[in-house]
Formats: structure tokens, sequence, C-alpha cells
């Protein structure tokens, strides 16, 4: 973290121009309030920094994520959205030349420590990503593994009640229950990521991260997700990487615009989308960047 930051600032037009290394803008996240939340705080992330290799992607992130509600990240391409969010359950750690600093708290714990167990972690903190990704297993086995590998079954049955119940919260259970034993590669795009969210709920999450969950899918299929998505906030927290402002809009309740590495700002959905504090977040939600 470098000091000055508080009088660092950059217009438009020199965010534009990509060859300002040293005077990317930086986040005052500690010091802007819309940054923490006071209750119902899942995530705790402080002064996270990113570099792949000697290239940095975060710049001094801190952004507070709130339980049974919906956080969507929204920014241009490559400003470190995916990056951040794989901060959130240590995904980032299977990347060799990545490497994290700062510091993020679940439930008020340090989760980089060599006191937690990264794939504990995972199954703490599912993931669902971009492209539905199930296992070349049967659509049963898809979603009975990571109850199996963490031992969360006691026998036969409780392991298939735990994955019908997840079947049926993913809203996928009717379409599939007469051919549980097919392989889950064989169910269509919105199906099989339906298939993922249910294998993500299997291991009973605490949170969900959603990277762009339904840029591959149609609008019947997207709607299915979105109102999922609603659904299971009731129960745990989502974050949502998302290139569609009407999804952000939708589904969010806050909202946080990153550009170039740096959380720019972060509120509720609406204020971000109506009334937004900074040029750069209003340039990108009227479509003039990104
Ligand atoms: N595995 C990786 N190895 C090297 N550099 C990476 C890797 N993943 C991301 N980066 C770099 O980190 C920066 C942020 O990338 P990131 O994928 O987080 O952006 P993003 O906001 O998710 O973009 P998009 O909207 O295109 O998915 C980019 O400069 C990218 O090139
Ligand atoms: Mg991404």
């Amino acid at each position: 973290m470098e000091p000055n930051m508080s009088t660092e600032y950059l217009d438009i037009a020199n965010l534009e121009n990509s060859n300002v290394e040293q005077g990317r803008p930086r986040s005052e996240a500690a010091e802007t309030p819309d940054i923490t939340l006071d209750t119902d705080l899942k995530f705790r992330a402080r002064n996270i920094d990113v570099f792949y290799d000697t290239n940095q992607a975060l710049f001094d992130v801190s952004l507070d994520i709130g339980d049974n509600a919906i956080t969507a990240l929204i920014g241009p391409s490559g400003c470190g959205k995916t990056t951040f969010l794989r901060c959130l359950n240590r995904m980032n750690d299977v990347i060799d030349i990545c490497r994290v600093t700062g510091s993020v708290e679940l439930d008020g714990d340090e989760i980089y420590t060599d006191k937690v167990d990264p794939v504990l972690l995972r199954a703490r903190v599912g993931m669902v990503f971009q492209k539905p990704n199930p296992f070349p297993k049967s659509i049963f086995d898809n979603v009975a593994y990571g109850p199996k590998i963490h031992g969360l079954a006691a026998d036969k049955t409780e392991l298939e009640e735990i994955v019908v119940n997840s079947l049926k919260k993913a809203g996928l259970f009717d379409e599939v229950k007469d051919r549980l034993a097919e392989p889950g590669t064989g169910l269509s795009g919105g199906q099989q990521q339906r298939l993922c969210i249910a294998r993500a709920i299997a291991t009973q999450p605490e949170a969900i991260l959603m990277d762009e969950p339904c840029s591959a899918l149609d609008p019947i299929a997207t709607a299915r997700i979105e109102e999922l998505m609603g659904e299971l906030k009731e129960s745990l927290a989502i974050v949502i990487v998302t290139h569609s402002m009407q999804q952000a809009a939708r589904v969010s309740q806050r909202t946080a615009f990153f550009h170039l590495g740096t959380l720019v700002e972060c509120g509720e959905t609406e204020q971000i989308f109506t009334n937004p504090h900074d040029d750069r977040t209003q340039s990108y939600i009227t479509g003039r960047i990104g």
C-alpha cells in the first residue's frame, strides 16, 4: 500500500489512458462509509493487493459483504472482479503466479492463515463459474461428490436426501428425477448451471460466489437462476460478478464498482444505479466506459 492515497484523483480522460500505471486512483475504501456494514457481515476484506507475477491486478481493495444478501461486482473487463471474487475463498491459491496480500475475514475469522484448510474453506464458500462445469459423472454423483468427500452424510439414505434436497433447492429436481444416473454433461446449459448450483449447495455452504453465472444462458434459464438466487439468499451470502447492469439491478441489494484494479464505489444497488457518487461509476453505468 502506498501513502498519500486520498489526494490522488484522476479524471475519466486519464483513466482511459491505459499507461497511467503510477497514477491509478486509489480506493479509499477504509474511509468510505458505504464500504462498511455494521450488521449481518459475512466477509470483511481489507487492503487486498493481488499480483499475477509482477503484474498487479488489485490495488488496496477493502469491502464488507453482507450475509443473507446479494452483492453484485460490476466493472469493465479486466478490472479485477474475478480476481477479487476468488480472494473470498482462496481460489487464487491454486494459481502458481498469483500472490494475495491483505486480509479477508469470514464471520470474523481470518481466512489467510495457515490454520485454514482451503479445501474446507471452499466447501463453506462455494463457487459457480461462467461456464457450467459439471464433473464427467452422473447427475447424482455430481451433487453427492462434495458431501461424500467432506463426510456430511452418515449413510446412503442421508446422502440421497442431501442430493434430492440440493437438486430441489436448485430448481432442477423435477427435470432430472428420472435420470439421476445419466451424465451431468448431457443436460442443457441452463440445467448444467443449476446442477453446478446444486453441487455448490450440497456442502451446505455459508456463501456462494458466482462469476457471470448466466452469461452463457438464454433469458428463461437466466430468470430461473435469478429467482433461485433470491431464494438462496434467505439462508446465505451471495456475491455475483455480472456484466449485465439489468441483472445487477434486478438481483442485488448492494453493488460494488471496480475499475482498473481498484474499488471505486460501493453502496445500495439503487443508489449506485440512480445516484452514483463517482464520475467513473456514472460513466460505466451509462455505457461511456467499459
Ligand atoms: N490467471 C491469471 N494469470 C495472469 N494474469 C491474470 C490471471 N487472471 C487474471 N489476470 C489479470 O488480472 C487482471 C484482472 O483480471 P480479472 O480476470 O480479475 O478481471 P475481470 O474484471 O474478471 O474481467 P472480465 O470481466 O473480463 O472477466 C487482468 O489484467 C488479467 O489479465
Ligand atoms: Mg472475470
